[in-house]
């Protein structure tokens, strides 16, 4: 695990094994800039040694520097800062600085180590500690060797005053970073192992440890047919691992909250079913469970961290396989609100198990529904790896989404639900079809949603919808604060927006 904490006392007196310290600037010209002012004699031989080591400040790329004299660190580790900051007084932006702590981290290697960056105020700070827990994630549950390099002390150095509760923003931190390294684990673990129902007795387990006040209510297979949920029981039924809802609350003492909803996709793995994916496309896809993981977080952090907000997750859980009883194309089923839905194509899992997930969030009557859902490729490629797509049917809620994802660092971007397509869901035989034109394919995956975006009564309910596809799952190598494998991405996010609620 790793343990962060706030530096107490001078970073140049900190003797453990790598020092973080940032630099900024471009080309030849690079300065060093630390928290607070290098000891002189630390300064000088920076600044001697720096022009032969060929530093590069550009955000995030590193250079070890071993054994300066005037601090006490076995090393130093230089990462950049960009060179804008160097304009800005030497300051970088909070993504910039949550990119290069997370990157300083991981280069730093096995050991202790302190971060003396420099920060204006309490969002910088968080970013740094948040990125520097990040970027020490490692997840090695299914190495036979021992986990050494789990283990990890950080401590962050902060020359704010008083005032900006320092402290209290380390802590803050943590609580998130520990939560976010939760949500990665979910994903990475191997389907084979984490199935629906480990799934809902992990969170369990954690709701149970945590000194959050959590509650957990799970619908099995059964519950789930007697109760008519049809999207969810019909995609888990090509498994012999059966669905589950899990539903985990949190509620603040005063009951004079907002209340949100958090509708998480969890497809333990999604082959396709009967409309089989092609192999390549399929080995990522243990990662399909990534937004039931992001809400699981999300909710147990919102606990921990005590936010006046009263939130309820609802982890919609199925693994999508073609065995003997599995859906077909042209099947019809019927919804948790009666709604009847003709199925076109068995790999459009995802929005059938939100789409009852959300029924049975309306019914508890939120002031606002998010989903959260590794839904589309087509999101994938209209905005890439990195970022993801928000669409809803309410401006407010869609807008408070995109800026909470710009102040916690996770890339987004709007994306439209045109009425104009909502025609190519109509079915010839039920109430709709859950898959439209292949054109704009996460807009019309979002359109089959907002059709649940209803009370029973058919007065729509504020809601967003997150399509995380991209950004929940690294394929490619580390950057930044971002690991390989699954990233937690949109904890965040709801967190930021959340809080902004009370
Ligand atoms: N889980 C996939 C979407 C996905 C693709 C997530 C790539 C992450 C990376 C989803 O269930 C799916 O298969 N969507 C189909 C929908 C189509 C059949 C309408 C898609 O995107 O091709
Ligand atoms: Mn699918
Ligand atoms: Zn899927």
């Amino acid at each position: 695990m790793t343990t962060l904490m706030l530096g107490t006392r001078s970073y140049s007196a900190w003797s453990g094994r790598s020092l973080v310290i940032g630099v900024v600037g471009s080309g030849d010209e690079v300065a060093v800039r630390a928290s607070s002012a290098l000891p002189r004699t630390a300064a000088k031989h920076l600044d001697a040694v720096l022009p032969s080591l060929d530093v590069d400040a550009k955000v995030a790329s590193t250079t070890i520097v071993p054994a300066v004299p005037g601090l006490k660190a076995d090393v130093v580790v230089l990462v950049g800062l960009g060179k804008d900051a160097a304009a800005d007084g030497g300051r970088a932006g909070s993504d910039s600085l949550r990119r290069a702590a997370g990157a300083a981290v991981r280069s730093a290697g096995k050991g202790s180590v302190a971060l003396a960056l420099p920060h204006d105020d309490a969002a910088e700070l968080a970013a740094i500690a948040e990125g520097a827990a990040s970027g020490a994630y490692t997840f090695t549950a299914h190495k036979s060797a021992a986990d050494e390099g789990g283990d990890r002390e950080i401590t962050v150095f902060s020359d704010l005053d008083r005032k900006a509760s320092p402290k209290e923003v380390i802590e803050h931190a943590s609580t998130v970073a520990r939560n976010v390294s939760w949500a990665r684990d979910l994903v990475n673990t191997a389907p084979n192992l984490l199935y629906p129902q480990s799934f809902a007795e992990t969170v369990q387990e954690v709701a149970k440890a945590s000194p959050g006040k959590l509650t957990v209510k799970v619908l099995d297979e059964k519950a789930l047919a007697d109760g008519g949920f049809g999207g969810i029981t019909g995609v888990g039924q090509g498994s012999t691992r059966p669905p589950r809802i899990v539903t985990l609350s949190y509620a603040p003492r005063s009951k004079k909250v907002p209340h949100v909803a958090l509708v998480g996709k969890g497809i333990t793995f999604d082959t396709g079913g009967v409309c089989l994916k092609p192999s390549a496309g399929m080995l990522t896809m243990k990662s399909d469970m990534a937004g039931a993981a992001a809400v699981a977080a999300t909710v147990v952090a919102a606990a921990e961290l005590g936010l006046p907000v009263a939130v309820t997750g609802y982890l919609c859980l199925a693994e999508n396989m073609p065995g003997a009883n599995a859906q077909r194309p042209s099947d019809v089923v019927t919804m948790r609100n009666g709604t009847t839905v003709e199925i076109l194509d068995t790999d459009a899992e995802g929005r059938m198990v939100l789409a009852d997930g959300m029924c049975l969030a309306a019914e508890s009557g939120p002031d606002q529904i998010l989903d959260v859902a590794t839904l589309t490729g087509a999101c994938v490629v209209a905005l890439g790896p990195k970022i993801f797509g928000v669409m809803g049917n309410d401006d407010t809620v869609r807008q408070s989404i995109t800026s909470a994802a710009e102040r916690a660092d996770e890339p987004s971007w709007p994306l439209p639900l045109p009425t104009d397509l909502r025609a190519t869901l109509d079915s010839a035989v039920a109430d709709i079809a859950h898959k439209g034109d292949r054109m704009g394919g996460a807009l019309t995956a979002g359109l089959f949603l907002q059709e649940f975006a209803k009370d029973a009564k058919g007065n729509t309910i504020p809601w967003a919808h997150l399509d995380i596809a991209g950004p929940s799952f690294n394929e490619g190598s580390p950057w930044g604060h971002v690991p390989k494998g699954g990233t937690g991405v949109a904890v965040g996010t709801l967190l930021e927006h959340i809080a902004s609620l009370a």
